[in-house]
């Protein structure tokens, strides 16, 4: 028997309220009753996304409600901007091509964020640019980009802002309609601290003229048919109705908090973590690091042996990097449902597995100076 810590950007620990929920019987998703639970999603979804505009909910991991927003906005030979800095934001364009567009790129390389002028100034050079696909909180990095002032900038053009909000929502200050985002995605394993398998979209009135212009063809992937069904408080296709009823918890236990103490519940786990780190020698990974995971350098060989030993011997998860990045970063996630202890825990583990590993550091220091700036706020 291992007790488990899940300090992973995603998937992350449930709250007990919401895994009870889970464990519910099934409604049938033909029902006034789920209908009542799926109406108080709804509306519960626009104040985490922070719009006036309808969220719908989609089966399938953050990656479809991606593909949906490539599938509904565009028609094969668009040209669309990419700006990536990341693995995720890598994701786009790989879906975007799938679909015969063509992918304009904008991307940084992977640790920077993607740079506001550059998108200017490709939306300049590329006039016919359909819409713009960017990340919020890259995961793969650990980095936040601003979302905010590509909004100013694509707001100006014909074109549409697409965001990846899937492990930022909920996490850190993220505004749908006043950063005039058009279409923003998530999922449901990361910020809004369910299981895996749930998904979510939500599109502007531009977004919605995007469309009516769009001939990529699909099915399932339809919006149209998500807008129809959102009329009678349903979803077009059998939903994962467990997850819908958990997720009416998670929402409940988000509103109780409150969106923005909660964003700064992170923020404070965020100065931990990088106050951690430091103090243990560990030189933080990412231009404008984010608040919902924590990066940072690691000697290369040994990436894999921190992340692999934490888990096996003291049950705690964390991811290591991605692509390139593999073996010389870690990533130590503070969203959802983890909270100040945990970060602690992990930190304290992390400290006897580095001293295992044979790297040079004093124990208690990394977890003093968390513990440092979570008292100090
Ligand atoms: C920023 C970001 N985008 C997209 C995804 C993909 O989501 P999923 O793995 O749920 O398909 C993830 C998941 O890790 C993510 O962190």
């Amino acid at each position: 028997m291992k007790k488990q810590y899940l300090l992973t950007p995603g998937p992350t620990p449930i709250p007990p309220e919401v895994a009870l929920k889970e464990a519910l019987p099934i409604l049938h998703h033909r029902t006034s009753e789920f209908a009542a639970v799926y109406k108080d999603v709804a509306e519960g979804l626009k104040y985490v996304f922070q719009t006036k505009n309808e969220v719908y909910m989609v089966a399938g991991s953050g990656t479809a409600a991606m593909e949906m927003a490539v599938v509904n906005a565009l028609s094969p030979q668009d040209e669309i901007i990419v700006a990536s800095c990341g693995n995720f934001g890598d994701r786009w364009a790989k879906i975007a091509q799938s679909y015969g567009v063509k992918v304009i790129s904008a991307s940084v390389a992977w640790g920077n964020a993607v740079k506001p002028a550059e998108i200017e100034k490709a939306l300049k050079e590329n006039p016919n640019v359909k819409a713009v696909y960017t990340t919020f909180t890259e995961t793969s990095t650990g980095v936040v980009n601003d979302i905010k002032a590509i909004g100013e900038i694509v707001v100006k053009t014909n074109a549409v802002l697409v965001v990846d909000a899937v492990s930022g929502l909920g996490g850190q200050e993220f505004r749908t309609d006043d950063w005039k985002v058009d279409i923003a995605v998530s999922g449901s394993q990361k910020g809004l601290m369910l299981a895996p398998g749930l998904s979510f979209i939500t599109l502007s009135d531009k977004a919605w003229k995007a469309v009516e212009n769009s001939k990529i063809p699909k099915f399932y992937f339809d919006i149209k048919k998500y807008k129809k069904s959102y009329a009678t408080s349903e979803t077009p296709f059998t939903p994962p109705v467990t997850l819908i009823v958990a997720l009416q918890e998670s929402i409940k236990l988000i509103k109780e908090r409150g969106l923005e103490n909660l964003w700064n519940d992170y923020k404070l786990l965020a100065k931990a973590a990088r106050a951690g780190m430091k103090a243990l020698g560990l030189e933080l990974f990412g231009e404008t690091p984010c608040e919902v995971v924590t990066s940072a350098k690691v000697p290369e060989e040994i990436g894999g042996k921190i992340v692999k030993t934490l888990r096996e011997k003291y049950g705690v998860s964390i991811a290591g990097g991605q692509g390139d990045l593999k073996g010389k970063i870690i990533r130590f996630a503070h969203m959802g449902y983890i909270g100040k202890a945990d970060l602690l825990v992990g930190f304290a583990c992390l400290e006897m597995v580095l001293t295992e590993l044979g790297v040079k550091i004093e124990k208690g220091k990394g977890v003093a100076a968390a513990e440092e700036a979570l008292l100090n706020g």
